[in-house]
């Protein structure tokens, strides 16, 4: 395969835009003003989940006027099947002490919710003033363990997404869009 048709074929797999740049960018201004009103001169630190909401977590900070601090965590979970083979597994963790901020969870999508209730339930143990988490995108109807964000900015059907730091493979996180991948 010639590099003009390996091209052509990843650039075919972006079936269709399904979240438009401009709409994230509304979506997001709005969850800034949220953030905001809700923690007005108290200590925030927005908490991104990489790799997937590092984009989300950039456009979010700049969206916030209040002082904050941020922090990167990155997680993984085991399972056997649909069982939970022990705890999440901290791959990177947080250098802040958290029970000193109102920790805010910027995250990209939640699918099944495994990977957020352990990272929850994880940094509830460490006692922060307080815990929220927004959500760019939410698949509900793949939950497999009952979990509910704070905010969610996009609720989409059962598609697997590309873009605006989601990826396939490692690939497409750039797309400044969100769309639905496929073959
Ligand atoms: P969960 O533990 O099943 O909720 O997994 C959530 C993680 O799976 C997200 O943080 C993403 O990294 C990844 N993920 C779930 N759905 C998608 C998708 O449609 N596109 C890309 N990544 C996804
Ligand atoms: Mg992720």
């Amino acid at each position: 395969m010639n590099a003009k048709m390996g091209m052509d074929e990843f650039n075919r797999k972006i079936k269709r835009v399904l979240i438009s740049e401009e709409e994230i960018a509304e979506a997001v201004k709005k969850a800034g003003k949220q953030i905001d009103e809700l923690y007005d001169g108290n200590p925030i630190l927005l908490v991104s989940i990489l790799k997937g909401a590092f984009v989300f977590m950039a456009d979010v900070c700049r969206a916030v006027t209040v002082p904050c601090e941020i922090g990167f965590m990155c997680a993984k979970s085991y399972y056997n099947g649909t069982v939970s083979a022990g705890a999440v597994k901290i791959t990177m963790d947080l250098d802040q002490d958290i029970s000193k901020y109102h920790v805010v969870i910027i995250e990209d999508i939640i699918d099944t919710g495994r990977t957020l209730n352990d990272v929850v339930n994880l940094l509830k143990a460490r006692n922060p003033l307080s815990l929220e988490v927004i959500t760019l995108l939410d698949k509900p109807s793949r939950r497999v363990v009952d979990f509910k964000a704070d905010v969610s900015l996009f609720t989409i059907p059962d598609y697997f997404v590309i873009g605006y730091g989601l990826d396939c493979g490692e690939h497409y996180r750039n797309l400044p869009y969100i769309a639905e991948y496929g073959e």
